[in-house]
């Protein structure tokens, strides 16, 4: 009878069970990025029997052309590639601060920031590290021509690319912006609506030049000469010998371990490594697994760790090759249990009572991610951004892209917010071909010595806990890519004091019992949080893409 009425009961847990949600499976190779058109350009040129590192020059620039909201060549980003052999690094090409940059470039006279001037127009632009980017990828680890790899995205940009929904709603909401960025009228000053074809000849035709002249075409060349006059006709102080300085950068990732997983993320400028190790290895010991997916005290203990990580993040971090970043000691475990030693699940420790931890410094010393596995088990995590939506709305007609606004991801003034709420200090303060301080953290995840992820996403401030949270999902609370990518997500970033959620995603009775508890809870602030794009390596060698329905993404593989 006892064995009789457990069989019931299993029977009725496994069928009440839901479904496992599967992305899209493949055999060898996948592209998973923000747009089909650039999914299927990557997976083309590995089918073309080119590498992951082909396909990742394919697919930036393919969304250069089909996603200009984030996608870019007037941007920067951040690769992490672990090789089919083990071997890990990353690439950094992040925008610099133009040469004539100056720690108070965005205050008035009596030293107040001026509204709109790191975020819109000519001054609020970072000297471009895309196309280094890609030329550093290509000639490293590249296999096919750059006329094998380019040619479809030129063909793609004459063609043109289909309009969705979302993008419809994106440059609508940015009409006025380009507006006031621009003196001339643009190509996204027409209301362009759904399923309508965006052409981009002039970008098609800068793309060209740059397959032919390489490198050079946009740092020293005619695009280069091109650019730098339309910056400064706009009031901006990029020139020339700005772009001929730029190179992009290799540095060595962070890598930490987190259970049985070694994580591999992106070290300074980006936030992004330092801080996930330091909020993964303050919850590691809290068994996470057994309190549950986005449960109270889940919830508590991951707002709790992000609350002091970014403390530290807002104090401690910047450019490398400018501050002297403590990353051992803010990653050690005694720093970390000491941090956390306060943290009760009685009631929220308050933001005013966390500052950045003792650390003694020895003196000498809107964005988009896509993730690619190759047929040869090579993985990169690229994670690329012009910073807002459309960058800093400033439209090159002549040459067919936008401009950054990255030099808001400095500090513009010590304590005063940038457009994510972050709050900076001196580590973080402008000054020339310095790179501003970034939150991008584009992840590879290993399992017993083996590839098992790679993840990334957009989310200004958010991208650290976004990212952190989807391999939680999987790792912790057993869920596929899709259902990792899809679960509803939440964050905390010391100040504000709050905990953002994405609205009607938790329960009323969570936000209730985390408010008696001391939290602030926003709902309003961020419809989404993060978009995420990531694969998996299932079990039987399989991969299984987790493309965010929070947007238009999209993964390809065969
Ligand atoms: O580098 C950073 O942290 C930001 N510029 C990223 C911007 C971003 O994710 C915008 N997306 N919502």
């Amino acid at each position: 009878m006892k064995y009789y009425l457990l069989t019931i009961a299993l029977i009725i847990f496994y069928s009440c069970k839901k479904p496992s949600q599967r992305g899209l499976v493949a055999k060898k190779a996948m592209v998973v990025s923000a747009r089909a058109e650039a999914s299927n350009i990557g997976k083309q040129i590995l089918e073309q029997g080119g590498n992951a590192f082909d396909a990742m020059v394919a697919t930036q620039l393919a969304l250069a052309v089909s996603y200009p909201y984030a996608g870019n060549i007037g941007g920067g980003g951040f690769m992490i590639y672990r090789l089919e052999n083990g071997s890990i690094g990353s690439l950094d090409f992040r925008e610099k601060a133009p040469a004539l940059a100056t720690k108070d470039m965005y205050l008035d006279s009596i030293g107040n920031v001026i509204p709109d001037l790191s975020t819109r127009g000519a001054m609020a632009v970072g000297i471009p590290g895309t196309i280094a980017g890609i030329f550093e990828v290509h000639e490293k680890f590249g296999s096919l021509s750059m006329e094998t790899i380019v040619k479809p995205v030129i063909d793609l940009a004459y063609k043109g690319v289909v309009v969705t929904k979302k993008q419809e709603i994106r440059i609508a909401e940015k009409h006025e912006d380009f507006a006031l960025a621009n003196k001339d009228t643009i190509l996204f000053a027409k209301a362009w609506k759904e399923n309508d074809t965006i052409k981009y000849n002039h970008l098609a035709e800068t793309l060209t030049r740059i397959m032919k002249n390489g490198k050079d075409e946009f740092y020293k060349g005619e695009t280069a000469v091109r650019l730098a006059n339309f910056i400064q006709d706009n009031g901006g102080i990029l020139s020339v010998e700005d772009l001929a300085n730029y190179e992009a950068k290799w540095r060595t990732p962070i890598s930490f371990q987190y259970d049985d997983l070694r994580i591999i993320s992106m070290a300074p400028p980006s936030s992004g490594g330092i801080a996930m190790a330091q909020i993964l290895k303050s919850v590691e010991s809290y068994n996470l697994e057994t309190l549950g997916h986005n449960s109270l005290k889940t919830i508590q203990v991951l707002a709790e760790a992000e609350r002091r990580a970014y403390a530290d993040r807002s104090h401690y971090l910047g450019d490398p090759d400018f501050v002297n970043v403590p990353q051992d000691k803010l990653t050690s475990d005694s720093y970390l249990k000491d941090r956390m030693s306060n943290f009760s699940f009685e009631k929220a420790t308050p933001s005013s009572e966390i500052s950045h931890g003792k650390v003694d410094i020895v003196e000498s010393d809107e964005t988009t991610h896509f993730s690619i596995v190759d047929q040869f088990g090579n993985a990169i995590a690229v994670t690329t951004t012009l910073n807002s939506g459309f960058g800093s709305k400033l439209f090159c007609e002549d040459l067919g892209f936008f401009l950054n606004n990255e030099m808001d991801d400095f500090s513009s003034k010590p304590g005063v917010p940038n457009v994510y709420g972050l709050i900076g200090a001196e580590a973080n303060a402008i000054l020339p071909e310095k790179r501003m301080l970034s939150s991008m953290t584009p992840t590879i995840v290993e399992k017993d010595g083996k590839l098992l992820m790679s993840v990334g996403t957009p989310g200004g401030s958010t991208i650290i806990t976004s990212v952190l949270q989807t391999i939680l999902n999987v790792h912790e609370f057993e869920m596929t890519m899709q259902e990792a990518v899809n679960a509803p997500r939440f964050h905390h970033q010391w100040l504000p004091d709050e905990i953002r959620m994405e609205p009607n995603r938790f329960s009323k009775d969570i936000i209730r019992q985390l408010e008696q508890k001391g939290y602030q809870i926003n709902e309003e602030r961020s419809p989404v949080i993060g978009i995420v794009d990531g694969i998996l390596v299932l079990s039987d060698g399989t991969l299984e893409g987790g493309a965010d329905n929070r947007g238009d993404d999209a993964a390809s593989g065969f």
